[in-house]
């Protein structure tokens, strides 16, 4: 076992170093320089479970107060969750105030509206909406050249939090106010069973896909990495681990660290160590990705699936619909639901294969589904 100061496959974890999120990160930056009601500044992050959205989110917060803006860190959709984005412009908003408070004596009162920093009255507290509060903290942020970026992770396009938070946003856009808005979620949160307001609102934000990682670069990650832990691995077995990634961050981190901990330290890693390594990655991603995927669909829906990892590589519809006894017709209705939720793809006319990474193997090595 080599103690591994690398990787750390975990939900939500920020990586030591964040792999081939340079475009988007930069492309966004560049989207905060427009001027507020800019299409760019709106912005959906779409990715498969294990993609690196909630990461992705951290790292931008870190980047926009970079650039001066105030950001409420990432909120998940919930039922407080306009509560918590309040506090949490609040609170990021005091850092500007105890920094500009070392040099002024006084105190800040009166000098955004606000008694004292960021905060509401008592009474304001109480009884303003939340639509009032934000218009209020982005105003006094605007007017002091800042700009306000909230981030929400676990998007619910159907929630009425989601619908007010919307809706708000507008209006402060419309009022010219420096906001910028990033909702991260599964492909799948966007439902085309959404026809209001918030649904017109997402079709014209910018649409990020997290796609994934290039092999090439998590191979060079790997050498470079494995050196630093002192661990000689073969480049041939190396490259064997950079497959078994098929590009999925969270994979990348689970083989990173069972290699780490498999191997022993001063020795070469041998083939049985990595084949170890690989079958301990691929049972916790199998587990914590593909289940909760396949939790989270229909009946029908795991059939289709089923009839799908009969074959190796790829699909034909028309074989799916007759293994399972069911018309074109009727599939068609399920291979459009699976694409939508990023689970399948198309692949050329009449085919369709597997996007989620191992999906397959879960299904026709476990006779539970
Ligand atoms: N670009 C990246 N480079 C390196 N590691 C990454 C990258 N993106 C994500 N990871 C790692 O992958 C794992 C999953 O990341 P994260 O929790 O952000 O995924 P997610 O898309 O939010 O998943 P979920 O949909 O389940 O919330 C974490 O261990 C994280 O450190
Ligand atoms: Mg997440």
């Amino acid at each position: 076992m080599v103690k591994d100061t690398i990787f750390s496959p975990s939900f939500g974890n920020r990586p030591s170093y964040l792999l081939g999120r340079d475009d988007v990160v930069q492309s966004f930056l560049q989207g905060l320089s427009t001027e507020p009601g800019n299409r760019e500044r709106a912005v959906l992050l779409l990715g498969q479970r294990g993609s690196g959205k909630t990461v992705l989110l951290w790292e931008l917060a870190d980047r926009a107060r970079d650039m001066g803006y105030v950001v409420a860190n990432p909120t998940v959709t919930s039922r407080d969750m306009l509560d918590r984005i309040i506090e949490k412009v609040q609170s990021d908003g005091e850092r500007l105030y105890k920094k500009r408070s070392s040099h002024v004596t006084g105190g800040s009162i009166g000098a955004l509206g606000f008694s004292a920093g960021l905060q509401f009255t008592r009474e304001e507290q109480e009884t303003k909406s939340f639509q009032y509060k934000l218009t209020q903290l982005s105003k006094a942020l605007t007017e002091q050249g800042r700009g306000l970026l909230i981030l929400v992770d676990e998007l619910q396009a159907n929630s009425p939090e989601i619908r007010q938070l919307v809706i708000a946003y507008q209006e402060i856009v419309g009022e010219q106010l420096n906001i910028a808005l990033i909702m991260a979620g599964l492909p799948s949160a966007v439902s085309a069973t959404l026809n209001d307001k918030v649904l017109t609102f997402l079709n014209r934000a910018r649409k990020v896909v997290l796609t994934p990682l290039s092999l090439a670069e998590i191979d060079a990650f790997y050498a470079k990495s494995f050196d630093e832990l002192g661990l000689t691995v073969n480049p041939e077995l190396r490259r064997e681990a950079t497959r078994a990634t098929k590009g999925s961050p969270y994979m990348f981190q689970l083989v990173g660290h069972y290699i780490a901990l498999y191997a022993d330290a001063g020795e070469e890693l041998a083939k049985s160590t990595l084949g170890d390594a690989l079958y301990a990655a691929q049972s916790d991603y199998e587990n914590d990705i593909c289940d909760t995927t396949l939790a989270a669909l229909s009946e029908q829906d795991v059939k289709f699936l089923q009839a799908m990892s009969e074959d190796a590589q790829m699909s034909k519809m028309s074989e799916i619909a007759e293994r399972m006894s069911v018309s074109q017709d009727y599939a068609q209705k399920y291979r459009k639901r699976l694409i939508d939720a990023g689970v399948i793809e198309a692949q050329g006319r009449g085919f369709v294969r597997f996007a989620v990474p191992y999906l397959a193997d879960r299904l026709r090595n476990d006779p539970l589904f």
